[in-house]
Order: structure tokens, then C-alpha cells, then sequence
């Protein structure tokens, strides 16, 4: 057994979340968390909302808000989302409780205390009206080099050139149009080249493991050719202030978002304990070597998570060229893994908010349920390229696997169990047919959990799809619904009861990727109450300043084990009601058609912090 950390990327809180969101993060992390607490690990699974930014300003701008406000908004929508679509966190918060706030300042002291926080001045450019600074992918000119005049401030995307904001010509803001302003500021800089030989360290001995994604150890290793310090403090009032002498009374400068947001896994965990009751436990997956953990997310995020969390660890303990002493948190665990996805696009194109290219998760939740969701996302999902995701084939799979697949097998097993005997029945001798059967059933156990340790989801539940279809095929070979002879009677509960195992012990299988069809099939079957526990939103108020919020958190101590369950002889069947639900094809047309008429124009207010 050991302890496993869950690390899941913070949703921005600048909009609800669409399917691509939750593709990347969400259902991955939920499926890998589910089994190894299933398989005995003691996991601890993380994440929150990431509400500081300059999307979350230009968003409240936009809707009239003020930043917490906006924040309070969607942190709600997303954790009723989330939790609806049965992610399983122990603690899913955001970054503006106290408690982050103070443990991110520790985080910045302890690297600013060794050396690796370093003060230069730079040149920005900050919107002269609102005195913020304006991100480079915020800045909009004349391209220098092809003369496109929506090159943005850090690349042209008409000739592709890598630019600077001040290379644009007429350069304007995108989020009001004034002409920005360039100024000399001071900010603090991560000493990214102090930390490169330790981060290579580290990312050889990942390397070695042999267990990353290829493309993302790729990726994560081609970071290390070109390190340069990077700024980790913004002109900006909306943030956690800076906790050095002389920069925390000043009301523009602010922890660069992506700062503070990587330290919500760690401010999580001690969250976390501290609302467990037993404030130091979270050291038992930050602080012990043999612990390890998992960070899930897309693959825009690697930078962060192979490169900017680890410098930040490293400077925390003083480990980089500069020496230095670890903080009151001490020595913490670096990434064992990082699990990124490739991206999801919907029918052929990228998901945009703002011109209605988009599926919300709480549309998706309202109209067809978490399963045929959650089903598509681990079937053909973008583990490891990009993917894309078309009603037909949402449709399509739901109504051939989830429903003629794995919900007639259990239909057709309960409904036969129901009419011939009311109870599972005892089995007589075994035959080859039999025994067969339930081999195939009892190997999954072994080869769909090495799957899913291995992050490797699609195979996962591919895994046990090919062995519902053998247990479908059973069905025809067997014949059961012709042994209708009082001689043959024996034979039938034979088959019955062979069904009975097979269905519960691939309904275990399942568990992880489809939790509430889990828990359907569970009670079909004669079983009582959940057989794998859901979350639940919780309205907590903050540790530290009583303000209340949601959390999604969750007792999952009666999941059960990863392993097969012998049927009981003589529980009660009763004639079932369908666990999944067919959908018209009609479907995907009054989808493609909801889509275009909720085609607007306007410009993107989704994008990601430069
Ligand atoms: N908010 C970021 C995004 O949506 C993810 C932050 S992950 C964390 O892309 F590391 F910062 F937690
Ligand atoms: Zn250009």
C-alpha cells in the first residue's frame, strides 16, 4: 500500500467548464483515483478552482463583477459540476482562502530566503487607465515581419514568428483598445538556471522510470534547453501580495497566477488535514520519499507542472546550485508522474466559448447523465492524441457498447435470474464453457488494473468491454432463455449463476470509470446501498476568516476492493430496470442544430494567462 497523491489541475474560474476541460483532467483522475483506493492505496486527491489572473479581471470586467464575485460564481458552478459528474477529490477548494494565501507566501519566502526569488527590473507594458499590466497575449498590433494586423504580443499566428509586445507596430490592448503603455517595474524572478541541473536531475531519473507519456517527458526534458529566469510577480491588483519587505503594502504587485496555483495541491492537502482534524497529516504525502503522486491535466500545462512546480519545490529546499535550507514544510515530494492529455476538439474544431463552439459539462449532465460521458471520454478520449468529439459518435458508442453491450448483459442476466428463479441460483458442475468464462472474468481483475495504474484509460475500459462481449457471447452459446425442461433446470442455474459472477465482477471493473451505472447495476443485482461512494458538496466556511464556500469532498473509505466477489446463492432478483439509456439518433441532429443557434459573435474570453 502506499500513499498516492492526486494531483488534478485547477479549473480557471472564468466560465463554466466544457467536456474538452473535463476530458483533459477531470474523468482521467477520477478513473486512476477510484482504483487505487479500489486496489488498496491511501490516496489523497486534490484540486480546487484557480481564481487569480488576468482572464478571471477581463471576465469580470466583462460581466460587470468584481473578480471575487466572478470567483465566487463559477467556483459554485464548476464545483456542482464537478461533483455531479462524480469526481471523486477528498478536497476540491479554490486559491482565495486564507489558508492558500498563506501557504503560497510560505512557498515564495522559502525560495526568496535561498536565493532563487531574484528582484530585476524589467520593461512591461500596463494598460494606462487601470495601471495593470497587460499580458503579452493580451497585446494586439501589426505583425513587424508579414504586416498582419491581429499578430498578437507574443506570436503572429498569420507567419507563426515569436514576438514581443514591443515589437508590434500600433500595438493596442485587446481588452479595451487603448495603446499600452511600457514602463519599467520591478518584479521577482525564479531562478529557473540555478535550478536547471537539479531539475535535469530529476527529470533523468523520471526519464528512467520509463512511465511517463512520451510525448510529455519529450516535451519536459526540451524545456531545460533554453531556461531563463521567469517573472513570478505582475502589476496587478487582484493576486496574493508579495511577502517581502517593501512589496507587501504595495496594492499593484501580485503573485503571478500560475505562481500561486501550482502550490494549491500542497495548500489542499494541509487544507485538507486541517479540516480532518489532524492538521500535520498531509506530510504523509509530501514529506515521506516513498510517497508518490500523480499531476493530471492538458498538455498546455506541462510547463507548469514538469518545470515551475518542481523549481519551486527545488528552491524550497534549497536544493538548486545556490544551497540553501528547507522552510517549515520541509523537504517536499517532487511529481512522480505527469499525466497530461492531448487536447479534445468538437466536430472537427477547437471548443470556443465565445463563437458557441461549445459543450457545457451541466448540458451534457442534464440532457444524457455522467455515464454516457464519462464512457466517451475514457473510450475515445485524447489520452495520448487529440480527439475529437462528434455527437454521432457520442451516440453511437452509448447506444452500441454502454447500452446493447454492458446494459444488456446485465439486463438480460437479471431479467432471466428474475423470471426462472427470483434469487441467484446455485451452480451445478462447471463445464468447459463455463469455466472458460469465468477465467477471462477473474483475469481482467489483473490485466484492466495494470491498465489503469498505467494511466493507460482507453485500454482500461476497452478491457472490459471485450470481456462483457465474451460474456455476451456465453449468452448465445449457452442458450439459457431454450432450457425451459424441468431436466434442463439445473443447467439453467448453472448459467444463471455464471452470469450472476460475471456481471458482478465486471461491474467492480467498471467501478472506476463508470461509478454510478456501478452503483445502478449494484441494485439491480440484489446488492443494497452504493457500491462505490459518490462525492458530495459540502458548504464549509474558510479555517481562517469564516468566509463560506463549497467543497467538494467525500468519504471514501467504503470503496470496495479490486477483486472478485462471490455471488451469494438465493439474493433476491427482481425483474430490472434498464442501468443505461438508449438515444434517439434523432439526437444529433437537434444537437448540431442547438449549436448553431447558439452561434455569437464576439472575441475569446477563455484563453489561458500568457
Ligand atoms: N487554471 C489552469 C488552466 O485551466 C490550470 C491550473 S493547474 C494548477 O489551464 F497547477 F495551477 F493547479
Ligand atoms: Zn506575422
Amino acid at each position: 500500500m502506499s500513499k498516492v497523491l492526486s494531483a488534478v489541475a485547477w479549473p480557471y474560474t472564468n466560465g463554466p467548464r466544457h467536456i474538452g476541460h473535463v476530458a483533459g483532467f477531470g474523468v482521467p483522475s477520477d478513473v486512476f483515483s477510484r482504483y487505487m483506493r479500489m486496489a488498496g492505496h491511501d490516496v489523497l486527491m486534490v484540486s480546487g478552482t484557480d481564481e487569480h489572473g488576468t482572464p478571471i479581471l477581463v471576465l469580470a470586467d466583462k460581466e460587470g463583477l468584481t473578480p471575487m464575485e466572478l470567483a465566487d460564481k463559477y467556483n459554485r458552478v464548476i464545483a456542482t459540476d464537478l461533483t455531479d459528474l462524480g469526481l471523486s477529490y477528498d478536497l476540491f477548494t479554490r486559491t482565495t482562502t486564507a489558508n492558500h494565501y498563506a501557504v503560497a507566501q510560505e512557498l515564495f519566502t522559502g525560495d526568496w530566503r535561498n536565493g532563487y526569488m531574484v528582484e530585476e527590473t524589467t520593461r512591461g507594458a500596463i494598460s494606462p487607465s487601470t495601471g495593470r499590466t497587460l499580458p503579452d497575449r493580451y497585446i494586439e498590433g501589426t505583425c513587424p515581419i508579414c504586416g498582419f494586423p491581429e499578430a498578437r504580443g507574443d506570436q503572429c499566428d498569420n507567419c507563426g514568428n515569436q514576438l514581443d509586445p514591443t515589437d508590434l507596430i500600433d500595438p493596442r490592448s485587446k481588452i479595451n483598445g487603448e495603446t499600452p503603455e511600457f514602463v519599467e517595474t520591478q518584479h521577482f524572478f525564479l531562478d529557473l538556471p540555478a535550478l536547471a541541473d537539479a531539475l535535469r536531475e530529476w527529470l533523468d531519473d523520471r526519464e528512467a522510470s520509463g512511465t511517463w507519456r512520451p510525448n510529455v517527458i519529450k516535451f519536459a526534458k526540451n524545456l531545460l534547453e533554453d531556461v531563463r529566469p521567469r517573472a513570478m510577480t505582475r502589476d496587478l491588483d487582484w493576486g496574493i501580495p508579495v511577502p517581502i519587505e517593501g512589496w507587501r503594502d504595495q496594492p499593484h504587485k501580485r503573485f503571478y497566477v500560475w505562481f500561486d496555483a501550482v502550490v494549491g495541491y500542497l495548500s489542499a492537502s494541509i487544507e485538507w488535514a486541517r479540516r480532518i482534524g489532524d492538521p500535520e497529516r498531509w506530510r504523509e504525502w509530501w514529506n515521506d520519499p516513498e510517497a508518490v503522486s500523480y499531476y493530471f491535466q492538458g498538455k498546455d500545462n506541462i510547463t507548469f507542472h514538469a518545470q515551475i512546480w518542481p523549481a519551486e519545490l527545488l528552491a524550497y529546499a534549497g536544493r538548486g546550485a545556490k544551497g540553501g535550507e528547507p522552510g517549515e514544510y520541509g523537504v517536499l515530494n517532487l511529481p512522480t508522474e505527469v499525466v497530461a492529455s492531448e487536447f479534445m476538439t468538437m466536430e472537427g474544431k477547437q471548443f470556443s466559448t465565445s463563437r458557441g463552439h461549445v459543450i457545457y459539462v451541466r448540458d451534457v449532465l442534464d440532457r444524457y447523465g455522467a455515464d454516457p460521458l464519462r464512457y466517451f471520454i475514457c473510450a475515445a478520449g485524447p489520452e495520448n492524441q487529440d480527439s475529437d468529439f462528434t455527437w454521432a459518435e457520442f451516440v453511437q458508442r452509448n447506444n452500441s457498447e454502454l447500452v446493447a453491450g454492458w446494459g444488456n448483459l446485465v439486463n438480460r442476466t437479471a431479467s432471466m435470474i428474475a423470471k426462472s428463479f427470483g434469487e441467484i441460483p446455485p451452480a451445478g458442475p462447471f463445464e468447459p464453457v463455463d469455466e472458460a468464462l469465468l477465467a477471462s472474468v477473474r483475469g481482467g481483475f489483473e490485466t484492466v488494473g495494470r491498465l489503469i495504474e498505467r494511466q493507460r484509460f482507453k485500454q482500461g475500459i476497452g478491457e472490459v468491454m471485450r470481456i462483457v462481449g465474451e460474456a455476451n457471447k456465453y449468452v448465445a452459446d449457452t442458450e439459457p432463455f431454450k432450457l425451459k425442461g424441468e431436466d434442463e433446470r439445473e443447467r439453467l442455474g448453472t448459467v444463471l449463476h455464471v452470469l450472476a459472477q460475471a456481471v458482478t465482477d465486471l461491474n467492480t471493473m467498471t467501478a472506476p470509470f463508470l461509478p454510478h451505472g456501478a452503483n445502478r447495476v449494484h441494485r439491480v443485482m440484489g446488492g443494497e446501498g452504493d457500491f462505490t461512494p459518490m462525492p458530495r458538496l459540502d458548504e464549509v466556511t474558510d479555517l481562517d476568516n469564516g468566509k463560506p464556500y463549497p467543497v467538494i469532498t467525500g468519504d471514501y473509505s467504503g470503496t470496495p476492493a479490486w477483486e472478485s466477489r462471490p455471488v451469494v446463492v438465493g439474493t433476491p432478483i427482481a425483474k430490472p430496470t434498464p442501468v443505461f439509456t438508449k438515444f434517439d439518433p434523432s439526437v444529433v441532429q437537434e444537437e448540431i442544430e442547438r449549436m448553431r443557434r447558439e452561434d455569437s459573435a464576439g472575441e475569446d474570453s477563455t484563453g489561458e494567462e500568457a
